[in-house]
């Protein structure tokens, strides 16, 4: 039998530069971030800046010179118009965990006593922001979800509605779901499907129903492969996420797609909101870069 990688995408293990994807959407969000602060500053909300896949504070370049900063770090410089009451930063790795403290301690001694360095899977901590929200009405939270892979539950992300939180959420649309939905429906293994469901909130019957449908060269008669992969994946991929999404969010952004010096999609990168505004906003921003 065929020996299929853990979720059809290989999760790198250092500080990986993806791309020129990694750049633009870095710029997206702290433009985003600016104008969120700047709404929020005549408010009486305390703000919170959530991470759930903080990293290690640095970004290394393929050519290994000249890290970047990462997004968690670019946050946390920011001081006007105001800056963020807490910052609830999570990542998986200990070593990573390590080096952004020490980053953290370096660069914003004073900002070190309110924010929390978790080392902990992101979907309990996504949990928790959502439960903590709910119980304390005057915070609001601005939260940025960027895993390499498939590593975000839809179930985690359920328990926000009416939450008052803005979310960008970078979705592996290419990377992952759609590898991992194999030409022929019948080829997927079972641990696929089960990722997959997972990450789509999907049944494995619903995303057969979407993704597949009958191959017209085969019969139900004939032995072989009945059910061939539709035509433009990614799009569709993207477009059923987004209206799942919708049944949390009252607002989801236009999803900007993140493309492969090849021009492929990877990714598709995205802000969900409760307000019209939020994502009127990040519209404007994202414009920019198509
Ligand atoms: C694309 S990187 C994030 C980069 C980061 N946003 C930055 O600006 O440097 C994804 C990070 O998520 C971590 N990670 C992977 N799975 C995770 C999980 N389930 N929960 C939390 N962190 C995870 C990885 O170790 C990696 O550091």
């Amino acid at each position: 039998m065929k020996d299929y990688p853990k979720y059809g995408v290989a999760e790198p293990t250092g500080d990986y530069f993806g791309g020129t994807w990694t750049e633009e959407k870095i710029a997206i969000f702290i433009k985003y971030c600016h104008a969120f602060l700047a709404i929020m500053k005549n408010r009486s909300y305390k703000l919170i800046y959530f991470d759930g896949f903080a990293g290690s504070g640095e970004i290394i370049p393929t050519n290994g010179v000249n890290p970047l900063e990462s997004v968690a770090l670019q946050v946390m410089a920011i001081d006007k118009p105001v800056s963020f009451d807490l910052y609830y930063l999570v990542e998986l790795q200990k070593s990573k965990v390590k080096s952004l403290e020490n980053l953290i301690i370096e660069k914003f001694p004073s900002k070190r006593s309110n924010t929390h360095i978790i080392c902990e899977d992101c979907n309990s901590k996504i949990a928790a922001l959502s439960a903590y929200l709910k119980k304390h009405s005057n915070y609001r939270a601005l939260a940025f979800l960027d895993p390499f892979g498939m590593s975000v539950d839809f179930k985690s992300l359920e328990s926000f509605k009416q939450i008052g939180c803005d979310m960008w959420i970078l979705f592996p649309s290419g990377i992952g779901v759609n590898r991992m939905l194999m030409k022929r429906e019948e080829a997927i293994p079972q641990s696929w499907y089960a990722k997959l469901e997972k990450v789509m909130g999907m049944t494995a019957v619903e995303i057969k129903k979407h993704f597949y449908k009958i191959n017209p060269q085969t019969s139900m008669f004939e032995d072989g492969f009945r059910l061939q992969k539709q035509e433009d994946p990614i799009n569709r991929i993207i477009e059923l996420y987004s209206i799942k999404l919708k049944t949390i969010w009252d607002h989801v952004s236009k999803p900007h797609a993140m493309k492969n010096s090849n021009g492929s999609i990877m990714f598709h990168f995205l802000l969900v909101s409760q307000n019209q505004t939020a994502v009127k906003v990040a519209d404007d921003i994202v414009k920019k870069y198509k």
